[in-house]
């Protein structure tokens, strides 16, 4: 690789050409639950696109027309490959080739509770041999403020290329909130922060194209520092409103009830809802990105710290009123019962199932001696999981089983549509709800309790 030896303001205004005009070749890095719906969005706007992925499987499904993704359906995948503007590999090499390197590898958490970085930063390491003058980097990974200038900056001019002179770097975060009906990439506005004037303007002449509105801000450290903001704020109204449902079923009110008529005050209130622990790869990891690196500054983040205990024991909480309901009604332990838990996934209508309560949950069921048994369309079968290893390979009963008797009681961990809860009240003894699935049913509310 060589140093540019073009005028960078002649790149700039080339790429930027090139971005308006949709001429230009987008490289999607980590085609996953935010990667791959994004390489989609950028493919329909007219865009050509290189998906890059390290797992080789999922590159082959790709180029197969088949996805992997439960909401994101084969025929959306295959009509991309037919448009000729769509091809994955796992060879990064590719990327010399490219005008903008979005990158969108997992950031998760280690077993100590810190940011796990070595996604961003093996990308970073991987791709600089290969990035060429005049190409735009952006990471969509959530992380902590610095990480782009400070982590990722580092190693991509480790390849001999200076951000801001050869090449452009930006940050701007995903929003995606998969299996949203209401909100698509195109609709969601886009933040974001660049090394630079250039960097921004380019990243929005982007970014623009494929979404109705981009907000530029100051720099990159605020770009990322937004994304940690709004998913901070989910946690901690999250945990707001979960220490409600417990205060309040001590008072005999409905949490439900409650939100649902205070959701009628047209300002200053927004509503969030109960659940029985956080899930998904955002709201139980992002937070704590932030609190890490708060130390660093020596400022507490009591705030964020509460709320994630408040949340973490919402599984705790829910077992207990069904250990309860289970003592009260039937003179039972949950020593030897069957429990059905309802739904793996951590939110509703999609299949995944990364930090999923439901995990919390059959331990915490089976830890007092009951036996668990699990029924998920979208989840067939529980993967691998680093923290939970011991349930991989468990597999969803069917839903006529359900019917079949001997369960002692259902526990609702996903509201999962389609799923016909009259049936399932009517049929078991006892159905502990934590999603309110069963607010529409009339008969048989004696067998359910909310928790
Ligand atoms: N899932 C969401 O709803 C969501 C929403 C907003 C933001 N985010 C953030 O977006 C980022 C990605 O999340 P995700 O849910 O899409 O993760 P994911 O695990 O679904 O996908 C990541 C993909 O990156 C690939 N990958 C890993 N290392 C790679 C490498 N070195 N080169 C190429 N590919 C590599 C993996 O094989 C995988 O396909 C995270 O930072 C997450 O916090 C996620």
């Amino acid at each position: 690789m060589t140093q540019a030896d073009t005028d960078p303001r002649a790149t700039a205004a080339n790429l930027e050409a090139r971005f308006l005009e949709r001429r230009a070749k987008v490289g999607v890095l980590g085609l996953g639950y935010v990667g791959l719906p994004l390489a989609r969005g950028i493919c329909h706007a007219g865009f050509t696109i290189l998906g890059l992925d390290s797992d080789p499987e999922k590159v082959a499904r790709l180029n197969g027309g088949r996805s992997y993704i439960g909401h994101i359906p084969d025929e959306d995948i295959g009509a991309l490959v037919a448009s000729g503007r769509f091809r994955a590999t796992a060879d990064v090499t590719e990327v010399s080739g490219l005008d903008a390197i979005l990158i969108c590898v997992p950031t998760p958490l280690t077993r100590n509770r810190a940011p796990d970085l070595s996604f961003v930063l093996g990308t970073g390491r991987s791709i600089a041999p290969h990035l060429r003058a005049g190409q735009l980097v952006v990471l969509e990974s959530t992380t902590y403020p610095g990480t782009t200038m400070q982590e990722l900056k580092p190693e991509l001019e480790a390849g001999g290329l200076k951000s801001g002179v050869d090449f452009f770097l930006a940050y701007s975060p995903e929003r995606e909130d998969p299996a949203n009906p209401l909100h698509s990439g195109s609709t969601v506005p886009r933040v974001v922060g660049g090394d630079g004037a250039e960097a921004t303007a380019l990243a929005c002449a982007l970014y623009g194209q494929v979404t109705e509105k981009t907000v530029p801000v100051s720099s990159v450290d605020t770009a990322e520092a937004v994304k940690l903001a709004e998913n901070v704020f989910r946690a901690v109204n999250i945990a707001l409103v979960n220490e409600l449902k417990v205060i309040y079923s001590r008072m005999g009110i409905d949490i439900w009830e409650v939100v649902e008529a205070a959701s009628t005050k047209p300002f200053g209130y927004m509503p969030f809802y109960p659940g029985p622990g956080l899930g998904g790869h955002c709201i139980p990891i992002d937070p704590f990105y932030l609190t890490w690196k708060a130390r660093e500054f020596e400022v507490p983040t009591r705030f964020i710290e509460l709320a994630g205990e408040i949340n973490a024991t919402m599984p705790n909480y829910v077992v207990d009123r069904l250990a309860l309901a289970l003592n009260d009604r039937f003179a039972k332990g949950l020593k030897g019962s069957r429990i059905l838990l309802l739904g793996f996934a951590y939110k509703k209508n999609i299949g995944d199932e990364r930090e999923s309560p439901a995990f919390k949950l059959v331990e915490l069921l089976e830890g007092r001696g009951a036996r668990v048994d699990y029924y998920d369309p979208y989840v067939p079968e529980v993967p691998v999981t680093r923290e939970h290893a011991h349930l991989a390979g468990r597999t969803s009963v069917a839903w006529d089983e359900i019917f079949a008797g001997g369960y002692d009681a259902a526990l609702i961990c996903t509201d999962h549509d389609g799923v016909d809860y009259a049936a399932l009240v009517e049929a078991l003894p006892l159905v502990v709800d934590t999603r309110n699935a069963t607010r529409d049913l009339r008969g048989g509310r004696d067998n359910i309790v909310m928790a």
